[in-house]
């Protein structure tokens, strides 16, 4: 058990709702419904653990523009359904909702949905629900430097860079991909730096709180040193 370095934040890569829905014969929507779903019960898990005060989830990268007109269009309106539905069960369990990304991508409709649901849910303390939205990692890293740029800085620090960044809140200690691939898809470039990472066959739509619960165990067999020796 490493007490030193105990799991309060931790992301996930919600990879394979396409590859879901093929193996079933069904519209790669019906994976990202049921993708949706799976949110749920991972959250409120986090929600319940004694060191976990952060999750990310990544639900759309500043790539997935590149799909078809039609799965966007679907992914845009699931996610207001998602946190139309979603809100009652935030109160329930005191989750605090957040948003990062580039929220100028979305329609006002949505915009308004992600703002309101933010703002009714920021007095909520058990746990922190960040959904990745519009999100790229590089951008954001680019984002805060510019912001740097028109402070006027002529040079920055680590520092400075990390509280430009859109949310300031601490690294990642564990990366989950689900799907099996192995690969970071511009997900939290600077926040990753000494995360451990497991990567996981098991396609997103069917991940569930036993398998977290069994990779919660590993993290915690493992010995994180940060460059140093123990
Ligand atoms: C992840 O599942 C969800 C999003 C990126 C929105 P995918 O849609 O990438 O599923 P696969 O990788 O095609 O199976
Ligand atoms: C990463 O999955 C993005 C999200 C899960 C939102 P992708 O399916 O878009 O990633 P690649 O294209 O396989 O790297
Ligand atoms: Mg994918």
């Amino acid at each position: 058990m490493i007490e030193d370095t105990p799991l309060k934040h931790l992301a996930v890569i919600m990879d394979g709702n396409g590859r879901w829905a093929k193996e079933r014969g069904l519209k790669r929507t019906k994976g990202h419904e049921k993708g949706a779903d799976a949110i749920r019960d991972i959250t409120t898990y986090c929600a319940d653990h004694p060191t976990i005060h952060s999750v990310t989830f990544y639900a759309f990268s500043t790539e997935n523009w590149k799909r078809p007109k039609l799965e966007v269009e679907f992914l845009m309106k699931l996610l207001d359904t998602y946190l139309k539905k979603e809100l009652p069960i935030y109160q329930k369990h005191n989750v605090r909702f957040q948003a990062i990304g580039d929220m100028n991508g979305f329609s006002k409709s949505l915009q308004k949905r992600i703002k309101e649901t933010e703002e009714l849910t920021k007095g909520n303390t058990s746990l922190t629900q960040v959904l990745a939205l519009n999100y790229g990692g590089r951008a954001e890293i680019t984002h805060s430097v510019n912001r740097l740029i028109q402070e006027g800085k002529k040079s920055v620090t680590e520092e400075d860079i990390s509280k430009h960044l859109q949310t300031t809140y601490q690294d990642i200690d564990l990366l989950i991909r689900t799907s099996g691939e192995e690969r970071i898809s511009n997900f939290l470039l600077w926040q990753i730096s000494y995360a451990e990472f497991y990567f996981t066959p098991t396609l997103w739509p069917d991940f569930e709180v036993t398998e977290l619960d069994t990779i919660i165990q590993n993290y915690t067999q493992r010995t994180r040193r940060f460059g140093g020796v123990k």
